[in-house]
């Protein structure tokens, strides 16, 4: 779908919306790079809300207890509730949910970097609710104030299921961390490996993201990449300290003078490889996003068969 020819009015209209801090409908005239930009970035997101079912999906069928199994299920399935919810908000923008599916599986889109570390331990499980899910309601919660009204909306439900998703990860290392010296080394070992990968999860640095600004200006996004690695890192590290933990960053040091954290620098070059399909489980992940949309093949056609018929029949 693309935008009729902007019309002074039109595009006076958008920018007075914009510039008042109200929303952008999906019928509202709007800019052919703003409704680019927003399909790009809810694709992405939902897509990975889908790829990142498989990490922690991993564990199912080896949860140490039915609570920890019942409570990882309720999480997995909230996940791919919100994938629907953002192919839903993209479907607003004229995106076609089959054809994003496919340009996830060809690579034509990306998915969040975090889903391409293997889930190696129960206590990653853990670490991933509380770095993982942390980082996504750090970047998330802002979201609920994009300037796209469907966006924002699907937001507001996926940051309240996301508060619990970090509440069980964090709880899950809390009893981890009262137990065996063996489950402790099992928690910190977990960190060790998600921690780098979790501030990459906010993008590149300000001054190498060419979507930023123009994000910024069209209020799809609230703050830059960097504003919301050092919000979570700040908001980490106290979670760190009370649970006995230390995240592997030499550079880490409170800074009074700014009122932050220091830290180090993340390696964008591994970034960069793992973005663009050379991470240490990319081929894994599309390998089995593709067999389940391959193996529900007869599930969509037996829908949309039911379907036409009771189009018919009425
Ligand atoms: N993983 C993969 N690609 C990334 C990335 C990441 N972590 N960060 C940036 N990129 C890509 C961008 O897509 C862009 O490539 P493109 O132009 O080809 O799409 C390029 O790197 C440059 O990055 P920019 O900063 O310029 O791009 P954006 O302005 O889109 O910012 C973003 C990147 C901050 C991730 C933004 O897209 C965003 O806020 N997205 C919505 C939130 C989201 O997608 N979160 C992902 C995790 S969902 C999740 O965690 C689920 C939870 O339940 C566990």
């Amino acid at each position: 779908m693309t935008t009729p020819p902007a019309t002074g009015e039109l595009s006076a209209a958008f920018d007075a919306t914009i510039a008042a801090d109200q929303r952008i409908e999906p019928r509202d005239w709007m800019p052919d790079g703003y409704r680019r930009t927003l399909v790009r970035q809810i694709a992405q997101h939902a897509h990975s809300e889908i790829i990142g079912m498989q990490p922690e999906g991993n564990w199912l069928t080896r949860a140490p207890s039915l609570r920890r199994k019942a409570i990882l299920l309720a999480k997995v399935q909230d996940e791919a509730g919100h994938g629907l919810y953002l192919y839903s908000a993209a479907e607003t923008l004229g995106a076609d949910r089959a054809d994003l599916t496919a340009k996830l599986i060809d690579g034509a889109q990306k998915y969040s970097s975090i889903f391409n570390y293997p889930s190696l331990t129960f206590a990653d499980v853990g670490v991933i609710g509380w770095l993982v899910d942390g980082a996504a309601i750090c970047n998330q919660v802002p979201l609920c104030r994009s300037s796209f009204g469907p966006y924002a909306r699907a937001m507001i439900r996926v940051c309240k299921e996301e508060s619990f998703h970090q509440r069980q990860g964090y709880e899950l290392l809390m009893t981890m961390m009262g137990g065996t010296v063996e489950q402790r080394d099992m928690v910190q070992d977990a960190v060790d490996r998600w921690w780098w990968p979790a501030l990459m999860m906010f993008g590149p640095p300000d001054d190498a993201s060419p979507n930023t600004e123009q994000s910024m200006r069209w209020r799809i996004k609230r703050h830059t990449n960097d504003e919301l690695r050092q919000r979570f890192v700040d908001m980490s590290i106290p979670q760190a300290q009370a649970l006995g933990v230390t995240v592997p960053d030499p550079e880490l040091a409170w800074n009074d003078e700014r009122g932050h954290y220091d830290f180090g620098t993340p390696d964008w070059h591994e970034f960069a490889t793992v973005i663009a399909g050379n991470g240490p489980c990319n081929t894994e992940r599309i390998a089995v996003r593709r067999a389940a949309h391959e193996d529900g093949a007869w599930v969509r056609e037996a829908a949309a068969a039911f379907a036409r018929r009771e189009g018919a029949s009425r």
